[in-house]
């Protein structure tokens, strides 16, 4: 009902405000750039959201990537859904539609640049290597569409997915191998080998799979590879959004820690009790860059900020015990949403 009530005043606001946003559009100054509009104001955020289909959201997303890589290509393939099925407050993000997009495409060679929010995140926001930017950029574009609440129910769950699951999908190789996707010419058409990454880091999920298909990190394969997970994580999010508006994403995909994270977050999770391992935070999967456990065994090094040793820590076989105990816990502090307010 909520939505459906946002859903007509944003649509009223659309048509109060029709002639100011294309008045702005007509509006170019000497460089091109758009002149400051006078009256345009975008409303607050969250801009709401309506049902998609998914599997449109996919061949977007693929599509998002060749123009725009990853980050830039999946906030462009949600927000571009968006457009095209809300209208305003969406129009007025600046964002070339599929046509422009397709047609850039096919002709490249024409010199003509075309870019977007959030492309920043590429291979790891700027080649860095850190977050992967398809769940990077997707989830810019779902902040701008639901109430943070919902922005910290859904985010985690696609970044656990991510982790958790062997990409490129089925379906994503089915389309490549169809001929299915929009691009007019694909890097590659192969069904490529599927990897799970075990961690949201570009780095790491390109590395792996690299090491697993035999393809180089420079190959037209790996590239292809990675719009075709942009269309997967743009498909989940699609899915997770989907399931928001029915109150059901705890039960289409539970979020589920793996055992190991749960235990170790039973000490180090984000917390006031310094002593007991609350100096971090943070839901990835621990094992993917930790594994060895050694220094909980000897003498505890912790210095407060006071300079003051905490004494000695208990030893490994405590922490098998705790972590046993914790894993249970942890569950239950996820399922109580504890985990919101891991800021
Ligand atoms: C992407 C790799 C990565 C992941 C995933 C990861 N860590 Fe770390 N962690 C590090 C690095 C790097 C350091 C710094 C190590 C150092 O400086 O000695 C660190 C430090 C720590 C420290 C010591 C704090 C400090 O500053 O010395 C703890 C405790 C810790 N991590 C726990 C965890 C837990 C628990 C998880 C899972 C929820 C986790 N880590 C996930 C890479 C990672
Ligand atoms: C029972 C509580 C407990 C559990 C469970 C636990 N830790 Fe710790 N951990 C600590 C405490 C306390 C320290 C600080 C000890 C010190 O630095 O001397 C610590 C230190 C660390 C450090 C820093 C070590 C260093 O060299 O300074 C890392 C990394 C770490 N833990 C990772 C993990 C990971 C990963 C897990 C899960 C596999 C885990 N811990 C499980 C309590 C725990």
């Amino acid at each position: 009902m909520k939505n459906l009530h946002r859903r007509s005043f944003l649509k009223g606001l659309a048509a109060l405000s029709g002639a100011v946003i294309s008045g702005v559009a007509g509006a170019r100054n000497a460089n091109g750039n758009t002149a400051a509009p006078e009256t345009v104001e975008a409303p607050a955020l969250p801009w709401g959201y309506e049902e998609l289909d998914p599997e449109y959201l996919r061949k977007l997303g693929h599509l998002g990537y060749y123009a725009f890589e990853c980050a830039g290509g999946s906030f462009w393939a949600l927000v571009t859904a968006l457009k095209e099925t809300i209208g305003y407050p969406y129009t007025l993000i600046p964002l070339p539609a599929m046509e422009e997009v397709i047609h850039h495409l096919e002709n490249k060679k024409s010199g003509k640049h075309l870019q977007v929010m959030m492309q920043f995140g590429v291979g790891g926001v700027a080649n860095y290597g850190s977050l992967c930017g398809a769940p990077n950029g997707v989830s810019s574009a779902i902040n701008i569409a639901l109430p943070m609440a919902d922005v910290k129910t859904i985010v985690p769950r696609l970044m656990r997915y991510y982790e958790q699951t062997p990409f490129p999908s089925d379906k994503s190789n089915e389309y490549g191998v169809n001929k299915a996707f929009y691009p007019p010419k694909c890097k590659s058409n192969k069904s490529l080998p599927q990897s799970a990454s075990n961690s949201v880091l570009c780095h790491v999920s390109v590395g792996k799979w690299c090491e697993k298909a035999g393809y180089a990190s420079g190959s037209k394969e790996r590239s292809e590879r990675c719009a075709r997970v942009t269309g997967d994580i743009t498909a989940m999010a699609g899915t997770l959004l989907n399931a928001h508006m029915k109150g059901e994403v705890p039960t289409l995909l539970p979020m589920k820690i793996s055992r190991k994270t749960a235990g170790c977050r039973t000490c180090h999770s984000k917390g006031k009790k310094y002593e007991t391992g609350q100096f971090t935070r943070g839901m990835m999967e621990c094992g993917s860059c930790h594994d060895d456990m050694r220094p909980h065994l000897g003498e505890n090094k912790l210095k407060t900020v006071y300079g003051e040793d905490i004494g000695k820590w208990t030893g490994a076989a405590a922490i098998g015990t705790a972590a046993g105990i914790g894993v249970h816990a942890a569950g239950k502090r996820f399922g109580r949403g504890e985990t919101d307010n891991e800021e």
